[in-house]
């Protein structure tokens, strides 16, 4: 095991969910943080919050998807703490609507966030984890970089091509000793089916002959709120990715990603797309 005290960890999307908690939970642990997102006044509260006197955990408000961003968020990490142990890179959000209405700008600017800001982001990190010799890359993926479902698609996309990169990266990095770990987490209670849906909400109003599909799909997550996980179930995973003197290259939570995961691998793939076929409300 691997101490998070006195690690400077960048973690990306902290104003909500999953990174927000994910810092909560790296403080405790007595890391150095920088937490990023667009909001400025959450980010700013909660630095405020985990670190009273100012000194452990630095708020930079920025969008991931903005290059001179982007670059704030390294410089201010080296400026204030000299070093970068890890980056998690967390920030991002869901496009719905079937693939034949989605105006392919949105689709753009979903992959834009999900995953050309993590790549360029990683771009300008690793440099710095390389010559030191060490350093850890947590990607958040999800299932759905695994199964991807009708209506969801394009968020799903963006998360089956971060696998992609993620795999790819680790053997390039590991020779530096750099370690590169996918977190997949399962439907997890936060902000983001809110995002989705403001995101989409110009889709999933012209939906035409989908809309009953569409409100099906929206319906559906109501009834699975039973199963969600809690953003701290993913922050767990993320301290152990950090934390193990090997990480294991991927983990799930909470229990009902495994499940998804194992039945993705053994069912073949019709009696998937039977399971994920939206029904018409
Ligand atoms: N919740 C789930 O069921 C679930 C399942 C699988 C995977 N995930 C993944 O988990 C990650 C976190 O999502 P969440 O569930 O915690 O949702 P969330 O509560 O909506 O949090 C998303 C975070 O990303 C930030 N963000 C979005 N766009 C950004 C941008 N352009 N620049 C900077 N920050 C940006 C948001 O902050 P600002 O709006 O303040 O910028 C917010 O802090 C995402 O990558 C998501 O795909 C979630």
């Amino acid at each position: 095991m691997r101490s998070l005290a006195g690690q400077s960890v960048i973690v990306t999307g902290a104003s909500s969910g999953i990174g927000e908690a994910t810092a909560r939970r790296l403080a405790r642990g007595g890391a150095q943080l920088v937490i990023v997102a667009r909001r400025a006044d959450r980010l700013a509260a909660l630095a405020r919050e985990l670190d009273p006197a100012g000194r452990r955990v630095l708020a930079v408000a920025a969008d991931v998807t903005d290059e001179a961003g982007r670059r704030r968020v390294v410089d201010e990490t080296l400026r204030r703490f000299g070093r970068i142990d890890a980056l998690v890179n967390n920030a991002g959000y869901g496009t719905r609507g079937p693939v034949e209405r989605v105006p392919v700008e949105l689709i753009r600017r979903n992959f834009e966030t999900n995953l050309f800001s993590l790549i360029v982001l990683t771009q300008l990190v690793a440099p710095h984890l390389r010559t030191q010799g060490s350093g850890r890359i947590v990607n958040i993926g999800s299932v759905a970089g695994r199964i991807a479902r009708p209506l969801s698609s394009v968020y799903d996309s963006t998360k089956h091509a971060l696998e992609a990169i993620t795999d790819g990266l680790r053997g390039e990095l590991a020779p530096f000793g750099v370690e590169v770990v996918l977190i997949r987490p399962g439907f997890i209670l936060t902000e983001f089916v809110d995002a989705a849906n403001q995101a989409s909400e110009s889709v999933l109003e012209q939906a035409g002959p989908y809309a009953p599909y569409c409100a099906g799909f929206r319906a559906d997550y109501r009834k699975w709120h039973w199963l969600a996980g809690r953003p701290d179930d993913i922050a767990r995973l993320v301290e152990k990715a950090l934390t193990a003197s090997r990480p294991a290259p991927r983990y799930a939570g909470p229990t009902h990603a495994k499940l998804l995961l194992f039945l993705k691998w053994i069912l073949p793939p019709r009696v998937i797309d039977r399971l994920v076929r939206p029904r018409r409300k």
